[in-house]
């Protein structure tokens, strides 16, 4: 369908600018639910706060700058004028979620002044959805001033009550933390530093990192996610807990390198500072208020990127069955001959056609390949990183294009592998030639890596540096036609709206931590979290799919703390354009309950969340773009449970074979995480579905359409 674009001017509420008594303005939803007030105080600083059908959910809350040899922008302003408009667009997902996302908003741009010498502007512009709105920042041109270092940035999120959140601490450098549920006065994210299993942590504030999501449960419950949109050229905001009322302030990810926290040259905008808010939690799910805020697709066509599923040589090196290094100098610390070596690395040229013939025998359209090139014997422990990766040269046991060959025959696509063992000046100068390669084999996605303490000493995975470095990358690679699922990423804020190359990314606790973690791995609750907090960034690349829950064979000490159901669900539940089924392959040969990592899609046209509550359970059911198949998946904490599900998402006049992959009786995530079962029956949208969850269980349904 073709967007189409409607401008229109708005009612606004009780707006009144231009006035010097009346020192604000208002502006509401679409539909009139969300209304933000702005307001300067007696000072001049700005303020706002903002209702939801009537309640104040924001309170009072202030905004402002300070600069590096620039005076504060944080009172002193007047308004100068006040421009009302609004868009309601409707705009296509290359691939997504749902195919088409109504763009609807009521916006206003606050203009100000100071009332001094200087007469600096700035700009603040809110836009306002019914699910929530997003604002920010423009600072224009000012004579003699060329570029401004921004010290810290004060935007305020005030809240009406002592809410529950779900939250990870504000780690300038990961992201890999279990997400933590109190009182938002409970908030101790210092007590999150040093973590034993987290390759570097630094926190320096008691401050969480966004989205955090709140739940107020006061006379009225609502939900609140606070986020960003469009994080670009501009550091990563955490958001500092505030001592004296509930509430948060923004604290912008800075470098010891440059002293500062943002340097931007005039004019520029922030990043949108978002809030989604919510009656009912599966609504922040359903939301498209990140993607919205962020600026329509500049790449053009990516029809090059299919979405898939893939496996890969990957959980063979976490599960320590082989390495990743040729020489197996991460065992022992000794260089092996070739000889010696052969059976402890993964990426062999017979390793990886064995994945290829699996992939390919099973409806999965890649195969990832880990380990590959050389300069993994350097990797782990070692200061200098700089230069030990060079992403073209492969270990001598690997044929590259022997193996690209063979899966081109076979109808399968390569996901190439780029560790840059967090040193991103030593990929920066190789970028060109590393995208060039893969575009000469005819490879459209590569999974990179960022694991370890940013070099240069100083800059954080969340600063502007950094945010720069993942943007540039992205962007390069597009000009090679090649999509990037980053791991230890920066966060997700929309932009694979912009820029829909950026297919994916890590940045939660994944999969990989069951298998090493020596805190116990993920708990059961850790995904009903994810799919209220991180997923609401973006996609995900989590890598479900583990069926040898204990692992007795590999690591005894560790497991996956859900059942074998829970597993097949986060196919439907974490969305992601790619989606691993992570498993070693003799796992899965002979598998019944396989079928359904075979049948499930990876793209969508329409996406339910039939219901949920952050922490507890998660019901989402979602409708396969080319084959109109639908998919369920229901994930539970620790508790059992059990729903009756209207199937009315369905299409109307339409039967379905429905196959259901349910916990067995007596399963349980910890005693008996195995244990399924399999059943079929026939289904119309009247039908109704009763499903059972064991603790740490789930359902995973395939609704195939009955053709006659
Ligand atoms: C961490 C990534 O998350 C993981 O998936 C990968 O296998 C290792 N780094 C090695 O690059
Ligand atoms: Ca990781």
């Amino acid at each position: 369908m073709k967007p189409f674009i409607k401008f229109f001017m708005l009612t606004l509420l009780g707006l009144s600018a231009c006035n010097e008594s009346v020192q604000e303005a208002t502006v509401n939803s679409p539909s009139g639910n969300n209304l933000l007030h702005f307001f300067l105080d007696t000072e001049g600083t700005p303020h706002y706060f903002v209702e939801h059908n009537g309640t104040r959910v924001i309170d009072t809350s202030s905004l402002g700058f300070e600069f590096k040899e620039w005076p504060a922008l944080r009172s002193g302003l007047t308004i100068t004028n006040v421009q009302a408009t609004g868009t309601d667009e409707t705009w296509e997902m290359p691939w997504g979620e749902q195919q088409e996302v109504r763009n609807h908003y009521n916006e206003m741009r606050v203009s100000l002044k100071e009332e001094n010498d200087e007469e600096r502007s700035l700009h603040l512009v809110f836009r306002m959805y019914d699910d929530g709105l997003g604002f920010r920042y423009e600072i224009p041109e000012h004579e003699g001033k060329e570029e401004v270092i921004i010290t810290d940035e004060y935007t305020e999120f005030m809240l009406t009550g002592d809410h529950t959140a779900w939250w990870i601490p504000g780690d300038w450098d990961i992201y890999e933390h279990l997400y933590n549920t109190s009182r938002v006065s409970e908030i101790d994210a210092i007590s999150k530093r040093d973590h034993p299993n987290l390759a570097s942590t630094y926190i320096p504030e008691n401050a969480v990192n966004t989205p955090i999501t709140l739940r107020a449960e006061g006379k009225q419950r609502y939900y609140l996610s606070l986020h960003e949109a469009a994080l670009i050229d501009y550091a990563g905001m955490t958001l500092k807990v505030n001592e004296n009322r509930p509430g948060f302030v923004s604290e912008l990810v800075g470098s010891d390198i440059s002293g500062y926290k943002v340097k931007r040259s005039l004019p520029f905008h922030t990043p949108w500072r978002t809030i989604q808010i919510a009656d009912e939690a599966p609504e922040l799910i359903e939301s498209k208020l990140i993607v919205n805020l962020n600026e329509p697709n500049k790449i053009g066509d990516v029809s090059w990127f299919t979405p898939m599923k893939y496996t890969g040589i990957w959980w063979e090196m976490h599960m320590g069955k082989s390495t990743w290094d040729f020489a197996n100098t991460q065992k022992g610390g000794e260089t092996l001959s070739m000889e010696d070596a052969k059976g402890t690395h993964g990426a062999t040229t017979e390793n990886a056609k064995a994945f290829i013939d699996f992939s390919a025998a099973n409806n999965i359209g890649g195969v990832l390949i880990e380990g590959w090139n050389t300069g993994w014997e350097h990797w782990i422990g070692f200061e200098d990183r700089e230069g030990v990766f060079d992403f073209v040269t492969p270990y001598p046991d690997y044929d590259l294009q022997e193996v690209v060959s063979y899966a081109d025959e076979k109808g399968v696509e390569i996901i190439m592998h780029h560790e840059t063992s967090a040193a991103p000046r030593t990929y920066e100068k190789q970028m060109d030639t590393a995208y060039a390669l893969m575009q000469k084999l005819g490879i459209h996605s590569v999974k990179s890596g960022y694991v370890g303490k940013i070099i240069p000493k100083g800059e954080y995975h969340h600063g502007q540096w950094m945010v720069n470095h993942y943007n540039n990358a992205v962007i390069k690679a597009a000009e090679y036609q090649v999509a990037v699922n980053a791991h230890e990423p920066i966060k997700a804020t929309g932009l694979r709206r912009t820029y829909p190359n950026m297919i994916a990314r890590e940045g939660l606790r994944g999969q990989e931590f069951n298998a090493w973690a020596s805190d116990g791995g993920n708990p059961p609750e850790h995904l009903p979290i994810v799919a209220f907090t991180r997923m609401l960034g973006g996609p995900i690349d989590f890598t479900p799919g583990i069926f040898d829950i204990k692992m007795e064979k590999w690591k005894p000490e560790n497991q996956v703390n859900t059942t074998l159901a829970h597993q097949l669900a986060l196919y439907v539940v974490i969305y992601s354009p790619i989606q691993m089924a992570a498993d070693l392959i003799e796992n899965y040969e002979g598998h019944p309950a396989f079928q359904f990592i075979r049948d499930v899609g990876v793209n969508w046209s329409q996406t339910d969340v039939i219901n949920g509550e952050p922490g507890d359970y998660v019901t989402i059911a979602r409708k396969e773009r080319n084959t109109g198949n639908w998919f369920l998946g229901a994930i539970t904490d620790e508790e059992a449970r059990n729903m009756e599900l209207s199937l009315d998402f369905l299409d109307p006049g339409k039967t379905y074979t429905a196959t259901v992959y349910a916990d067995g009786e007596d399963a349980h995530w910890n005693e008996n995480p195995t244990s399924y079962s399999i059943s079929n029956r026939e289904v119309t949208r009247q039908d109704t579905m009763t499903i059972s969850m064991a603790p740490g269980g789930g359902v995973a349904v395939s609704f195939i359409e009955k053709t006659e």
